[in-house]
């Protein structure tokens, strides 16, 4: 054995158990495994004790912006005064990156998202699917992110959707940059309905992408209805080409957050219609939490898609980060926990038997929507010994303290390491006293 994982917490299992690594495989899982096999008692691999804390199988990203991560703050104005979204809005936020656009250069847009993605794999993510803007007719920032996903490829799978983020008929040659961005390598295909001119033009930009998508046998994700407008109704529409040309399960919806306002008899319909497609669904709290309800006085929307509701109707849901550090959203670090955390909050899923579906939506969730399948993605003997050990015994406790990754493995080698912080609490007169954060009765 290459590698053991001793005493890791893994769900589904009630014991502490051990995991052998080998040739970058799981080869073995049992409560007690032989560091020295006895039909090769020389080879001792290393040993490594988990110590009762929680091994999960890797994050999946399944919804972020690359090309625009860690621009927040530009352009600046000729005085050298950084711009931020000050109306908070999803229009402002694409009108700053209007203008960030044009001083876009593959170098520029290399070095932030591959810092951007080191960030994710710190955090314990090997799957990230990456939305880039073909708006510009240089498709530099498409260029530049096919570059970073042939740079990391082996240590983070990479998908790239081709976004038309002003439009396919709201941008000059739309429908031409699509077809040349899929050309040229994107993976999936983008587009946003519900920010082209008229509500035709809406139509027409979904069934374009599916036209492009069936062309190159290519799967589809969306921004579509982010927007906070009930009469955005454009999911209805992917929903139904799906079924009508036999897409389920190759199509994701993003964002979706007009169902928030939409009337509960009309989401009731669309749910049914989204299940019958086999829609994958994608939320993503962090950006939507400060775009949406921008426009309401009090009550102020929540402004989220209705993810219980999908999740009882057995809808396959997956949480993304969407922006890190853009002119969408100014926070966000790559970490698909701390999103995850933002989400129990506004979709209100604190219950216990609400997080391990929660934690579902930050792993298993966005894996199938990525497309990865049983052999490839879980804690089974024979998958890829992909794992993350987090500094926490349960998932609720990873998700309260958003507990650090002590270590990424992928493809059974360690290729992220993270040393807790430690705190003191030292007043005068006091004998020194380490904080523990961890509870001591769940
Ligand atoms: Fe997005």
């Amino acid at each position: 054995m290459d590698l053991i994982l001793r005493n890791a917490r893994v769900r589904g299992h009630d014991k502490l158990i051990d995991i052998a690594v080998n040739n970058g495989l799981i080869a073995k899982i049992a409560p007690k495994i032989s560091a020295r096999p006895r039909s090769t008692p020389r080879r001792a691999g290393q040993v490594i004790d988990c110590a009762g804390k929680l091994v999960s199988p890797p994050f999946t990203d399944i919804h972020v912006h690359l090309d625009a991560a860690l621009t927040v703050g530009q352009p600046r104005s000729d005085r050298g005064q950084p711009r931020f979204n000050q109306t908070g809005t999803l229009l402002e936020g694409i009108e700053i990156w209007a203008e960030r656009k044009r001083s876009l250069t593959f170098d520029d847009v290399k070095r932030r998202a591959s810092l951007a993605v080191k960030w994710e794999l710190a955090h314990g993510v090997t799957r990230i699917r990456s939305h880039v803007d073909v708006c510009d007719p240089e498709l530099t920032a498409v260029k530049a992110l096919l570059e970073v996903k042939r740079e990391f490829a082996g240590l983070v799978d990479i998908q790239l959707v081709a976004f038309p983020q002003d439009g396919i008929y709201a941008f000059p040659n739309g429908e031409s940059l699509m077809e040349r961005a899929m050309d040229l390598g994107c993976d999936l295909v983008g587009g946003i309905p519900h920010h082209e001119m008229t509500r035709d033009d809406g139509v027409a930009d979904v069934k374009f992408a599916c036209d492009l998508a069936q062309q190159f046998q290519a799967k589809l994700d969306l921004h579509i209805d982010e927007t906070d407008d009930p009469n955005s109704r454009f999911t209805e529409v992917l929903a139904a080409e799906t079924i009508k040309r036999g897409l389920g399960g190759r199509v994701t919806a993003s964002h979706t957050t007009s169902m928030h306002s939409v009337d509960n008899a009309y989401a009731f319909k669309l749910i049914r219609l989204i299940k019958r497609a086999g829609l994958h669904m994608v939320t993503n709290p962090c950006d939507n939490s400060v775009l949406q309800g921008r426009f309401d006085t009090y009550p102020k929307p929540r402004g989220h898609t209705r993810v219980k509701e999908l999740l009882a109707a057995g809808v396959n849901v997956a949480i993304g980060h969407d922006s890190i550090m853009d002119p969408w959203y100014p926070l966000g670090v790559g970490d698909p926990v701390q999103v995850a955390f933002v989400w129990i909050h506004y979709g209100q899923m604190s219950g216990m038997s609400e997080i391990p579906q929660v934690w579902d939506m930050i792993t298993q969730n966005p894996a199938k929507a990525f497309g990865a399948t049983d052999k490839e993605y879980g804690i089974a003997a024979g998958n890829p010994a992909d794992l993350v050990l987090l500094d926490a015994e349960t998932e609720f406790d990873a998700l309260r303290r958003i507990a650090p990754r002590l270590l990424v493995l992928r493809n059974g080698q360690i290729v992220a390491r993270t040393t807790p912080s430690q705190t003191f609490l030292c007043p005068k007169g006091w004998k020194k006293e380490v904080i523990d954060f961890r509870p001591t009765h769940l």
